[in-house]
């Protein structure tokens, strides 16, 4: 049974704000949103007052929102609405660069729906102009980056970049995948200025299944699936309006504190790490110089192989894992760690830990004190 629960970026436990308003939701705007009677316009009224927050906090204009089923399919909607747009232009295969870090959900609707180019990263994960504003010489429909990534925390100087991609080719979109930012990191998407933007409410307290695609007015968004013309045609399905309530509420809570999480999750990680490398001085810290979120440390140790250790920890009741969940559940390496180019010893022993706002400083001291034992035990 795991008692320690340090994979926060893999998903969150629901919160309890969010699963209030996903209860009173359930019981009180179950209809169906498109039906005009009053059971039916309750849930419209839900939905309605849940993107209502969502835009407030963002920072952006309710009609700019698309409920999802999270960030998946959001990526999956932006990359095809750039992509068709631009082959009805020109004819071939859409152009789309994308960051060697990216999540596999952009990067392989990427492929699937245009011509993908990944730009490198330097050793802290970050993305830089120039790297950007070279590459786009060849006039992309789209250029996709993160927020944040998952695997590294390492945040990505988001207006420089999109200034890079702006100042070459305006008629480029851009796509910023937030997943990780969203209810972790204060979100502006009006000063950001990109086109779309992917928010996945299962990071921060929203049940599994709920999610936004944010649409900057005037971009043009086909549909992927073709149905009932809900959500202005752009996503046809009947709307959960307990799934975006309950997604608005977390979205919200997390917000009114994310200050003060935010110093609280990065002293508890600059603390662990402090005594993890004093007892294993060759522990590592990747990707520490950049700008990150607060609640991630990607934690390398040469000598080890991470699946074992994952699993050690996970006998002692601690959940970490060795990178994206997708990924590890079919145990391929990490292609965010192989982007970094560091050692390939130094690669196989990275395991992420993130954390969240229940995660408390006795969680970390069993960590410690387990991740010490443990790597002592397979360092031979
Ligand atoms: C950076 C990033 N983008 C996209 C996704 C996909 O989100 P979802 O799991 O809601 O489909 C994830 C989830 O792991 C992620 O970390």
């Amino acid at each position: 049974m795991t008692a320690i629960y340090l994979d926060w970026n893999a998903t969150a436990p629901l919160s309890a704000v969010a699963r209030a308003a996903w209860l009173s939701a359930q019981d009180d705007a179950w209809g169906n949103p498109g039906s005009v009677h009053d059971q039916g316009q309750r849930a419209r009224h839900a939905i309605d007052q849940a993107k209502a927050t969502c835009a407030r906090v963002l920072c952006c204009r309710t009609n700019e929102l698309i409920v999802t089923s999270g960030g998946t399919e959001a990526n999956a909607l932006a990359i095809h609405a750039a992509a068709e747009s631009a082959s009805a232009n020109g004819g071939n295969a859409a152009l789309i660069l994308a960051s060697a870090i990216d999540h596999s959900s952009v990067l392989r609707n990427a492929e699937l729906y245009g011509r993908l180019v990944k730009l490198p990263v330097d050793q802290q994960g970050r993305l830089h102009p120039q790297v950007v504003q070279e590459a786009m010489k060849d006039k992309p429909a789209l250029v996709c980056f993160q927020f944040a990534n998952n695997e590294l925390g390492t945040r990505q100087d988001v207006s420089a970049l999109v200034a890079a991609v702006r100042a070459v080719s305006p008629q480029t979109r851009v796509l910023l995948d937030c997943a990780q930012g969203a209810g972790k990191a204060i979100i502006d998407l009006r000063a950001l200025d990109v086109d779309f933007s992917s928010i996945a409410g299962h990071k921060f307290g929203a049940p599994k299944g709920v999610g936004l695609l944010y649409v900057k007015n005037g971009v043009r968004l086909p549909p992927l699936i073709a149905g009932g013309r809900q959500q202005q045609d752009r996503r046809s399905g009947t709307e959960d309006a307990a799934g975006i309530t309950a997604l608005a509420a977390a979205l919200s809570a997390a917000a009114t504190h994310a200050e003060e999480e935010d110093i609280r999750q990065r002293l508890l990680l600059e603390s662990a790490f402090a005594r993890i490398v004093r007892d294993l001085p060759q522990a590592q810290w990747l990707a520490h110089a950049a700008e990150r979120l607060p609640n991630t440390l990607s934690l390398a140790h040469p000598g080890i192989a991470n699946e074992t250790l994952v699993m050690r920890l996970d006998l002692a009741g601690i959940a970490v894992s060795t990178g994206a969940a997708c990924m590890a559940a079919r145990g391929e390496q990490s292609h965010v760690i192989a982007a970094l180019g560091i050692a390939p010893d130094l690669a196989r022993g990275v395991i992420r830990v993130s954390i969240g706002s229940t995660t408390t400083v006795a969680d970390l001291d069993v960590f410690v004190a387990t991740y010490v034992r443990e790597v002592r035990a397979l360092v031979r």
